[in-house]
């Protein structure tokens, strides 16, 4: 099972960003350089009341002295970003799981064509940075509900031409701007459901090798019970009934997997798989190492047919 570096960082210092989002500083508290981190990277809040959370990093470095986040107050949500605005204070200590990158940058592209809504912003930043340091060519398509809740529009808006920035009446057509970018360019991709949707149908003849999507929400239901699990090492066998995720049938059996999201999003409750065909329902697995069928993400996804064999 995969395991994730956790730091124990301070909490620097908390700033607005633009409205219902703010901007949080982590540092060691001793002053001491953080684990490297590159474009697209994220880090994994650990928060009171068991919410884990990850969130990408506004900058990226190889020898990072902060990492920044920026966070929307959803006032829809589970609680984890009111907590943060309204809870969290200068001074705190959080666990913080070390970065990891779901959404490479791919440096080399002659071209890369990127879209971003409202806080999915965040890596779309930071890659711009990175792009710009390697004096690589871009163009930025980012819609927001308003001016103001635009996070860092008036950065942005000193590229010029390069950053479009869409508010208010302002309509992007992603079809429109798929179309429109060159056959060699990447596309990058960060936003609401409905965006990313967009993106996904407008992106479904390309090459997949150049189109990237970050995901902060699960796009599908799990599966739910009704198979078996065969633990290979411990020589067990584990129904997993139907309504149960096949994390919650291992946690209830003893087995002690490693989980944080239950969302499919973080990949911490992975399991070898050694027999059996996944069910997968999980944002976290590349495409190629689901194909391989190796691995399966416990807390979202289930089995084709009736039992999987784990190396458990
Ligand atoms: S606990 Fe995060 S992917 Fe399963």
């Amino acid at each position: 099972m995969p395991g994730r570096a956790l730091l124990d960082l301070l909490l620097a210092r908390i700033s607005d960003a633009a409205g219902g989002v703010k901007l949080f500083e982590f540092r060691h508290p001793q002053g001491r350089v953080l684990p490297a981190a590159d474009a697209g990277s994220h880090i994994e809040l650990h928060l009171p009341k068991g919410f884990v959370r990850q969130y990408s990093l506004l900058d990226a470095s190889d020898a990072p002295e902060a990492y920044h986040v920026a966070v929307k107050r959803d006032a829809a949500g589970r609680g984890a970003s009111r907590w943060l605005h309204d809870a969290a204070r200068e001074g705190f200590r959080f666990l913080v799981g070390a970065p990891e990158n779901g959404f490479p940058l791919t440096e080399e592209a002659p071209c890369s064509v990127l879209i971003a809504g409202g806080i999915g912003i965040a890596p779309i930043r930071c890659m711009i940075a990175r792009l710009d340091a390697l004096g690589r060519d871009w163009r930025l398509h980012y819609a927001a509900r308003s001016r103001a809740e635009a996070a860092f529009a008036d950065e942005l808006t000193e590229h010029g031409e390069r950053a479009r920035i869409y508010v208010e009446d302002a309509v992007l057509d992603i079809e429109a701007t798929v179309a429109a970018a060159s056959p060699d360019a990447h596309l990058y991709c960060c936003g609401p459901r409905a965006m990313l949707q967009a993106f996904e149908r407008a992106t479904v003849a390309h090459d997949p090798a150049r189109i990237h999507t970050e995901y902060f929400f699960p796009r599908h239901e799990p599966t739910l019970g009704g198979f078996t699990l065969e633990l290979a090492r411990s020589r067990r066998e584990v129904a997993v009934p139907r309504g149960q995720t096949i994390l919650d049938a291992l946690l209830e059996a003893g087995v002690n997997v490693p989980h944080a999201c239950l969302e499919g999003l973080c990949g911490r409750c992975e399991v070898s798989v050694l027999a059996g065909t996944p069910d997968h329902r999980d944002e976290y697995l590349s495409p190629a190492r689901r194909a391989a069928g190796r691995t399966i993400v416990t807390c979202r996804s289930g089995v084709i047919g009736d039992r999987l064999t784990l190396d458990l």
